[in-house]
């Protein structure tokens, strides 16, 4: 049987296919990006990275490489959404912290924040005030404001190459003549732009790395503070929050049309733990992220709310008022529309069968495409990040035949 029949089936033509199916819509045809579509897949990325020859976090202060990055993937796969280049461990260095990405390890920090007097020096820090937050592309160091305004350029950036709803300002010198906007229209499925999302890390992602300095696989160190001190946990994670609702927030305003939280490590807490002393600061962010208007849409931004290893906790995921429950592919997604409240979920293709022989792969898409129409909305993405080694074009192709099948439709 076919859920979705008569009225959701369409939606609005001219509204981009990922914002329908936030809204619990079926477009005409499934949304899909990857989460880290951006990145080292591509080739063109290598050589944007190797020129600036620049770390990632001072690469992510970079208006111009970053809106590229963040651009790349969307020319080259016609994915249905932007995820800015960015990472999750931005506002960390805008409110001062010392954080560096390692490449093939992770975010490291030299002093991990692990009891109360830490996490006191901690909070008095705030988003956009760091003395130091990188260094821009002329080798001046960039304070917190300017590591802001870097992130908010890069985002208008990013916008005005893919496009806004039609509106007086698109006829401005430089702009898309009539002609190339309907061909790349066309190339959307009829929606005249393309979104862009933002992001930020959940604040028991950005704690787990805060309290161990480095990856783990437990991320003992920080169950341990939520237990041992739950003062400082309150306060610790009250803070991350308000940080990262406002990272959410500067996208949003500089043009983002929807957010994603990633929560990457939650999947290691029990349930009880993640309701009590997780899930409210994740609510928390998002209200922050809500305080934000895009003017690309005129509205808040709707939430997709990400984790991993998450099947246990898919109720408490939902009640943190996200629209949207993203999954890896451990979760069963048929069944996570209803766990989640009759939400839109976004998944779950496991990222290892794009290195399959292209049949198992298609079937593997097919599979996910026909579990999605179980939920009010789909969005087609990964269970976690495009693995680095992935070719590119097998991911082009996963978006050909994610566009091709219909939403609404059982494939044969
Ligand atoms: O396309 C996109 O998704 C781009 C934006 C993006 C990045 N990081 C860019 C990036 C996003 C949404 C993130 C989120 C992020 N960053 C998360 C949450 C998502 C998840 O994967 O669970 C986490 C945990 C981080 C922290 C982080 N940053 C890690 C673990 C790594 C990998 C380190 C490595 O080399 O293995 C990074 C680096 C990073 N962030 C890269 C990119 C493109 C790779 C940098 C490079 O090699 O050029």
């Amino acid at each position: 049987s076919v859920r979705n029949s008569a009225g959701a089936r369409g939606g609005d033509e001219h509204r981009p296919a990922l914002l329908e199916a936030l809204a619990g819509r079926r477009p005409t045809r499934t949304p899909v990006w990857f989460m880290r579509q951006a990145g080292r897949s591509l080739p063109e990325y290598r050589v944007l990275r190797a020129q600036a020859g620049a770390s990632m976090l001072d690469a992510c202060l970079r208006p111009e490489l970053a809106a590229l990055a963040t651009v790349q993937p969307v020319r080259r796969h016609g994915v249905d959404a932007a995820v800015l280049f960015s990472d999750i461990m931005v506002p960390l260095r805008l409110a001062g912290v010392e954080v560096r990405i390692e490449p093939g390890v992770g975010p490291l920090l030299d002093t991990p924040v692990r009891d109360a007097a830490q996490v006191r020096r901690l909070v008095s820090r705030r988003y956009g005030e760091a003395e130091r937050a990188g260094t821009g592309a002329d080798g001046v160091a960039l304070d917190g404001a300017a590591g802001v305004a870097a992130v908010e350029a890069a985002a208008r950036g990013v916008v005005a190459e893919l496009g806004i709803p039609e509106r007086p300002a698109d006829s401005a010198p430089g702009a898309l003549s009539p002609r190339a906007r309907a061909g790349l229209a066309e190339s959307r499925g009829g929606a005249g732009w393309t979104p862009l999302l933002g992001f930020g890390g959940a604040p028991f992602t950005l704690v787990a790395y805060l309290a161990e300095g480095r990856p783990s696989r437990d991320h003992l160190a920080a169950r341990t503070l939520m237990h041992a001190d739950p003062d400082a946990w309150d306060r610790l994670m009250t803070w991350a929050a308000h940080l990262t609702g406002a990272f959410m927030a500067t996208q949003v305003r500089a043009g983002a049309a929807a957010v994603q939280l990633f929560d990457s490590w939650a999947g290691v807490l029990p349930a009880a733990d993640y309701r009590e002393k997780v899930a409210p600061y994740s609510a928390l962010a998002l209200d922050v992220a809500r305080e934000a208007v895009s003017p690309t849409t005129g509205r808040v931004a709707p939430a997709i709310h990400f984790a991993t290893r998450a099947g246990h906790l898919l109720p408490e995921l939902h009640r943190t008022g996200a629209d949207a429950v993203g999954v890896d592919q451990c979760a069963d997604l048929a069944q996570a529309g209803r766990q989640v409240g009759d939400r839109p979920v976004q998944g779950n293709l496991d990222p290892a069968l794009l290195g399959a022989p292209w049949q198992v792969l298609a079937r593997g898409v097919d599979a996910c495409l026909e579990a999605g129409r179980a939920a009010p909305g789909h969005v087609f993405n990964l269970g976690h990040g495009v693995p680095p080694h992935t070719d590119p074009d097998v991911l082009t192709r996963v978006v050909a035949r994610v566009h091709g099948s219909q939403s609404w439709e059982r494939t044969a």
